[in-house]
């Protein structure tokens, strides 16, 4: 390859295939993109038919000449509801089909015919832990992304030393016990506040096992991207540096992304950049123009998580109890797969009707800068919690699974810009955090979720920022490590 080819590197982009990881990789895209670099983006058959059913993303990458999109099948039916329940199904998909397609593709050329140069670098997902040694084969450098948040991360590095230590698995008269062997959390996570995948009695199950591979794996790859900053996480950085030095914090991501695109004056108005894999309904945002400030409450439980009927019963009835606005986004599938079989009890209707906006999925980081959100009801993944910090919207955190149970601890103990419903959501309990964050301690949390705002921008808002400089330093260590591939060729 010429020499003058590699100052612009040809980057492989390989994202888990659900939303809150798409939506990450696929701003990081954007961004190398913008600087020049060839991206591939590496994607399920499912994700991108929906991504191009329901979004502009590929107009708005027509703009890039060197970027293409790849896709794979994901090995599971067409109407299998790749909901959070299932996720090891995902997973094993991922592994079985994906696998072989992934070596395949970087090893046979296959990627360069579109981009006309081979692939220098790959950035893949963290959970992909057979991608290191695949590229390592073709003589390709990586970098994992770990889309999850990093204080949760780091309790994935701590999963050896817990089960050597015996802290895991652990009984459920311990739940209330704090965890010894999560070093620089002691004080904040209690056995039941680490990962849902944890509190499984068999250590032979997959998820386990697929944990450890991960956690093995991304020490041995040429670095760490986080989505995360010094300002929002820098006790986590320091102890994650201890395992991987070499790491990019370049977060909050979505904001990074926008502050880059206006000062190269790629952001239009017209075009929003939503990623989403449903359909954005848009009408939300003039009913919100219609509430009064920070009046309305903003109930999203993400792209995976789902619950059950008396769940959602008791959701409903603790905001209506709350006598407060709401809109709710209602993704399809969320309630156990059967998305329309429930009805709101006579009791409740009216007064939904009277107060809430129910909708099927919404643009949500517009919605979240809305003055008239004044809190946020969440599932606490990493991307809604991170969307949350930037606009300056306490929360209510009811988590699901995977990194949610340590990131809604964190919202409450650390962070202090939310309450934690972690394992009490019933209507008495969700009624009382709503007046408490909504009333009671108005001002307090107000205070805490405008000085985070600040904290969350801090690394992104101008070029100075910690953030910026992580990305322009990824930036040049891709291409430096892409020049390797030139001078064997
Ligand atoms: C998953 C895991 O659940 C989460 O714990 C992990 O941190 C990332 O991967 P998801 O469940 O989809 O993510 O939650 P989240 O990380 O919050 O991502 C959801 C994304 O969908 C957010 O960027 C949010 O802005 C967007 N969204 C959600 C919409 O655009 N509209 C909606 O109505 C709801």
């Amino acid at each position: 390859m010429a020499k003058n080819d590699v100052q612009f590197p040809h980057v492989l982009i390989f994202p888990l295939p659900l939303q809150g990881p798409v939506n990450c990789m696929l701003k990081l895209a954007e961004l190398l993109a913008i600087n020049e670099f060839h991206v591939t983006f590496l994607n399920t058959e499912y994700i991108q038919d929906r991504l191009l059913k329901h979004t502009h993303v590929q107009s708005r990458f027509d703009h890039y000449p060197g970027f293409n999109f790849e896709t794979v099948p994901d090995g599971l039916p067409e109407d299998h509801p790749r909901t959070g329940d299932k996720f090891i199904e995902i997973a094993n998909g991922m592994e079985e089909v994906v696998k072989p397609l992934f070596e395949e593709m970087l090893t046979n050329g296959k990627l360069s015919l579109k981009s006309s140069k081979p692939v220098t670098f790959v950035i893949a997902d963290g959970f992909y832990s057979f991608a290191n040694d695949i590229a390592k084969g073709a003589g390709i450098p990586l970098v994992y992304f770990d889309t999850i948040s990093p204080c949760s991360l780091w309790t994935f590095f701590c999963l050896p030393r817990l089960i050597e230590s015996g802290e895991v698995p652990f009984k459920e008269d311990e739940y209330d016990r704090k965890v010894k062997g999560v070093p620089g959390s002691e004080n904040c996570l209690r056995y039941r506040d680490l990962p849902s995948f944890f509190g499984t009695s068999d250590l032979n199950e997959r998820i386990i096992q697929l944990i450890l591979q991960e956690v093995k794996e991304i020490p041995r790859s040429e670095g760490l991207i986080l989505n995360t900053s010094e300002h929002i996480e820098g006790p986590i950085l320091s102890q994650l540096s201890t395992i991987c030095p070499n790491n990019y914090p370049i977060g909050p991501l979505h904001a990074l992304h926008e502050s880059i695109l206006l000062s190269a004056q790629k952001a239009s108005p017209q075009v929003n950049s939503s990623n989403s894999l449903w359909e954005d309904d848009i009408s939300c945002m003039t009913w919100l123009d219609g509430q009064p400030p920070k009046s309305v409450i903003y109930v999203s439980i993400g792209s995976l998580a789902v619950m059950t009927s008396d769940q959602l019963m008791e959701l409903c009835h603790g905001i209506v109890n709350s006598g407060k606005r709401f809109l709710w986004s209602q993704r399809p599938g969320s309630l156990g797969g059967q998305y329309d079989n429930y009805t709101i009890p006579e009791e409740l209707s009216d007064a939904m009707k009277e107060r809430g906006c129910i909708l099927s999925w919404v643009y949500q980081v517009e919605v979240l800068a809305h003055p008239a959100i004044g809190l946020f009801l969440t599932h606490s993944g990493w991307n809604s919690t991170l969307e949350s910090f930037v606009e300056g919207v306490p929360m209510i955190c009811w988590p699901y699974f995977a990194d949610q149970q340590v990131n809604s601890r964190f919202v409450q103990e650390v962070w202090r810009v939310g309450i934690d419903l972690k394992d009490k959501c019933d209507r008495v309990t969700i009624e009382k955090a709503v007046r408490e964050v909504m009333e009671d301690k108005k001002d307090e949390f107000e205070k805490s979720a405008s000085r985070m705002a600040k904290l969350a921008r801090q690394s992104v808002v101008d070029r100075g920022g910690s953030s910026h400089y992580n990305f322009n330093r990824l930036v040049e260590d891709i291409r430096v490590m892409s020049l390797r591939i030139s001078a064997h060729d």
